[in-house]
């Protein structure tokens, strides 16, 4: 196969003025795509903004032979962005849904504007754009999307029910893209990155974040974005040369007559219940209704 390469494709990707979103956008145009790099320009609490930012990104690219336009608007004017990407380049192919801010608060000192800033740049600001781009993917019958989440949002982390509630919140809006996609050709993936960056050093320590270049999550984003990559609605842990996949894994569980059983009942099948011993490993709705079709107490 030849080497991944970019040619005649237009990307997007958000948050692109710093850490992860920077070193995406900059591989990108270095293999060819022409890349809108969108950034706000605020702070990691999500504060003011500033033009600069995207349109220094802009400029190295520029300066190594690459093709990149700025956009300074929010992810909560998703529209505005993929019409920027549509207006300079003609076309849109790939989205990377990457900005991101942090408001940390343990659940029960968290403000509402906790929650809504969190959820409008994470969850609705990726619906925004997604939704605009999708419409312009449909018609022309590709595209790839790429979300992302978090160790948090994966697994839960104290101070962090707002963050981790639309990180999680992203991985089934990416699955349900491909979803609808299928038809169209269209595909989106989730990663769970881990890299050095201004967010990252609001909770970690300057030894650990040497381990942690953001390059070192880029190639996955890459690679996920390409028309030879097949996979959809997909999850990714990456970070400091290490690539893993995540899949649920549902254990074979315990059937009990639809009609009537008790709380003792589910007691005394508990064991049964999270024994993974032959788990399996389902990818659908359809796989979970026939799970329940399988059910041999079933009367209907
Ligand atoms: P970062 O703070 O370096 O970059 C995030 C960028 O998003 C910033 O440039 C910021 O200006 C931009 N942004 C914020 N709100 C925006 C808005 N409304 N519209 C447009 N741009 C906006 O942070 P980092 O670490 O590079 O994070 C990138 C993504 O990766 C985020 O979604 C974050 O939650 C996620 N992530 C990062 C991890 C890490 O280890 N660095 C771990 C897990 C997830």
């Amino acid at each position: 196969m030849p080497g991944i390469q970019f040619e005649d494709r237009v990307a997007i990707v958000t948050g692109a003025g710093n850490g992860l979103g920077r070193s995406h956008a900059r591989l990108l145009a270095s293999l060819g795509a022409k890349v809108v790099i969108n950034d706000l320009g605020g702070t990691t609490t999500g504060d003011g903004q500033d033009q600069t930012v995207a349109q220094e990104v802009v400029g190295e690219i520029e300066a190594a032979g690459g093709v990149a336009v700025a956009n300074g608007d929010s992810v909560i004017e998703g529209e505005k962005i993929v019409e920027c990407a549509l207006d300079h380049f003609g076309r849109l192919d790939i989205v990377v849904n990457n900005a991101g801010i942090l408001r940390d608060r343990s659940l029960h000192n968290m403000s509402d504007d906790d929650w809504d800033l969190v959820y409008d740049v994470h969850l609705k600001g990726a619906f925004k754009v997604s939704r605009a781009a999708f419409a312009h993917m449909r018609e022309q019958g590709y595209g790839r999307f790429v979300m992302t989440t978090s160790a948090a949002g994966l697994y839960g982390n104290f101070g962090q029910a707002n963050y981790s509630a639309c990180k999680l919140a992203l991985h089934g809006l990416s699955q349900t893209i491909s979803v609808e996609g299928k038809k169209k050709g269209i595909q989106s993936n989730t990663i769970a990155p881990i890299a050095a960056s201004r967010m990252m050093s609001t909770v970690m320590d300057n030894e650990a974040m040497k381990k942690l270049d953001p390059g070192a999550v880029s190639p996955l984003v890459a690679w996920l974005c390409h028309e030879d990559c097949q996979a959809a609605g997909e999850l990714f842990e990456v970070g400091a040369g290490w690539i893993s996949q995540v899949r649920w894994e549902r254990s074979k569980g315990s059937y009990f007559p639809p009609s009537g059983f008790t709380p003792d009942d589910v007691y005394e099948a508990w064991n049964q219940i999270r024994d993974f011993e032959q788990a399996t490993h389902p990818t659908s709705t359809k796989e979970t209704i026939e799970a329940i079709n399988l059910n041999p107490q079933n009367e209907a």
